[in-house]
């Protein structure tokens, strides 16, 4: 029997699809490590921002890629603690300004090859649930269970109105909608690593699912691969 301990899990789908907390709580229950790859990205785009570096300057952006030192750490809850040169940046990484530029800056071929190449090394030894655009695909084509997570426009929606909400960000749906589709344009479009659904990847819709489902469909995998 496989060594459970060594399974790398990959992830990927769109914003809103109930990656991250379906990733986080699948990691706690098999004990491996939660690998949520946007929130290095949102790091990035938030270091960018705050030192007023110029979001089409793609040098400047793959020079601090490279130069950066990100720290991501369990935290109590469902969230990731991230830390930037550490100082806790969880809550700064999912503002609306984040929002709005990083799938900008995760165009920007430098930009991926350095965080690529971190997040082979945190995978390197397995144990590893992964999570973002291009987990099953690039960092990780030889994972052990790739998974595409999706829900529908209107159910994604609504669990991020949601959660902008419980941060005191009040919002419409139609904005949120709008920005939502429009990240989802840039991310399944763009050139290098575009969000895609591997060829050996199991599709779970869960719009109607909850998350604990949607992590014992994934677990049931987990055993069957595992046998
Ligand atoms: O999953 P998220 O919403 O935190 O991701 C934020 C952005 O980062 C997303 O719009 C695209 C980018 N991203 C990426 O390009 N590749 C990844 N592996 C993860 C995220």
């Amino acid at each position: 029997m496989e060594d459970k301990k060594s399974l790398i899990i990959a992830i990927d789908g769109p914003a809103g699809s109930g990656k991250s907390t379906t990733a986080h709580l699948l990691a706690k229950r098999l004990g491996y490590l939660y690998l949520d790859t946007g929130a290095m990205y949102r790091t990035l785009t938030w270091k960018a921002l705050k030192d007023k570096v110029n979001i089409k300057d793609e040098k400047a952006l793959s020079q601090l890629a490279k130069k950066i030192q990100i720290c991501l750490k369990p935290g109590s809850n469902v969230e990731t603690k991230v830390y930037l040169d550490n100082k806790d940046v969880t809550s700064l990484i999912r503002s609306p300004q984040v929002n709005k530029y990083v799938s900008l800056v995760s165009i920007v071929k430098g930009v991926r090859e350095a965080m690529v190449a971190q997040q082979k090394k945190l995978g390197k030894n397995g144990g590893i649930v992964a999570e973002g655009r291009d987990t099953t695909t690039v960092v990780f084509p030889e994972a052990d269970i790739k998974i595409f997570l999706n829900a529908s426009l209107e159910e994604r929606v609504e669990r991020r109105w949601k959660e902008e909400k419980t941060k005191g960000i009040f919002s419409n749906k139609e904005k949120v909608a709008a920005g939502l589709l429009k990240r989802d344009r840039i991310d399944s479009q763009r050139k290098i690593s575009p969000l895609k659904i591997s060829e050996e990847a199991i599709v779970i819709d869960n719009t109607h699912l909850s998350i604990s489902q949607t992590v014992d469909k994934i677990l049931k995998q987990v055993k069957k691969t595992v046998k």
